[in-house]
């Protein structure tokens, strides 16, 4: 198996490939690899000759610095799990904080038509310039013809897309639905770091959604999210940041519903320390 530490290197890889003419996918990952990640590159691995997993922890996309630091990093066990996969066609790029930022650790500024600012831009101060940033470098590194993201980050997703068109990148964005445990939770890194008892109590996240996708059915957004937050504030273990029924283009909360358009709840939960998301297609 290929793997980088250094753009310039993984560069000339690339170029060598496309001369001979193979298509490329990329996996943006920042490690600590699940199922969930798996399910992307296995994906790529379908749809191109080969596939870039790029392993970063980006700095920029924490608003929280003990988070940053706490982010599980174990390289050489998700190198082992993606050989498990294909040792031939997966190439791993795993740079270092200097091979990316060149001594400037900083976001760029983007204008991402408001998606930014909703959700998840609430909560996480910034969180998108530095996602923004690192997927802009890795389109420019690796110009993958196709990269891969899930679902489980939608909003992510959504300003992924936002990006390439707003930047004319030459990749098409494929979304890919979210992982999760037999139990309903949503796979994550983070995970790894609850505790048995926290670990327990997160499926109360998935049976939320699921129920709020049943009463949506016959409720207004408003009676849904109240239902949802009386269950929470019944909850001894999880804490609710956030329940928004949105619409999926704009990401903007539901005002009045019509079936013209498609929903989607999303959901941040703190367990503990550690901050949960989740979400689910309501119609
Ligand atoms: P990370 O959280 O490692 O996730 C990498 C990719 O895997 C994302 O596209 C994410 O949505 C997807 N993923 C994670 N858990 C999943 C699950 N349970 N089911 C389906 N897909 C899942 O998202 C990031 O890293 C970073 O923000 C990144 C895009 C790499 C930029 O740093």
């Amino acid at each position: 198996m290929m793997i980088f530490s250094q753009k310039m290197q993984i560069a000339t890889a690339i170029d060598e490939l496309k001369a001979k003419q193979l298509s490329v996918g990329l996996v943006p990952t920042m490690g600590a690899l699940h199922e969930g990640h798996l399910a992307l590159v296995k994906k790529a691995l379908n749809e191109n000759d080969r596939v870039v997993v790029s392993v970063f922890v980006n700095p920029t996309q924490f608003d929280n610095k003990d988070d940053l630091k706490k982010y599980p990093r174990t390289l050489d066990d998700d190198v082992a799990l993606l050989k498990t996969v294909s040792k031939a066609k997966i190439i791993v790029y795993a740079p270092t904080v200097e091979d990316i930022y060149e001594g400037k650790t900083k976001a760029e500024k983007f204008n991402f038509d408001g998606l930014e600012f909703e959700m998840e831009g609430k909560f996480r101060q910034g969180h998108f310039n530095g996602v923004g940033t690192i997927v802009k470098r890795f389109f420019e590194i690796v110009k993958p013809h196709r990269a891969y993201f899930g679902e489980k980050d939608f909003q992510q997703l959504t300003i992924i897309k936002k990006l390439v068109e707003k930047h004319n990148i030459l990749v098409k964005v494929i979304g890919c639905p979210i992982h999760r445990e037999t139990n309903g939770l949503a796979m994550s890194s983070r995970n790894t770091r609850l505790k048995p008892e926290y670990k327990k109590a997160a499926p109360f996240i998935y049976k939320i959604l699921t129920t709020a996708r049943v009463k949506f059915g016959t409720k207004s957004a408003n009676k849904v999210s109240e239902w949802v937050e009386k269950e929470f504030a019944k909850h001894d273990l999880l804490k609710l940041e956030y329940f928004i029924i949105a619409e999926t283009k704009t990401l903007k909360p539901v005002t009045r519903k019509s079936n013209k358009n498609i929903y989607r709840a999303f959901i941040a939960v703190y367990a503990d320390d550690i901050r949960l998301i989740d979400n689910i297609a309501l119609n």
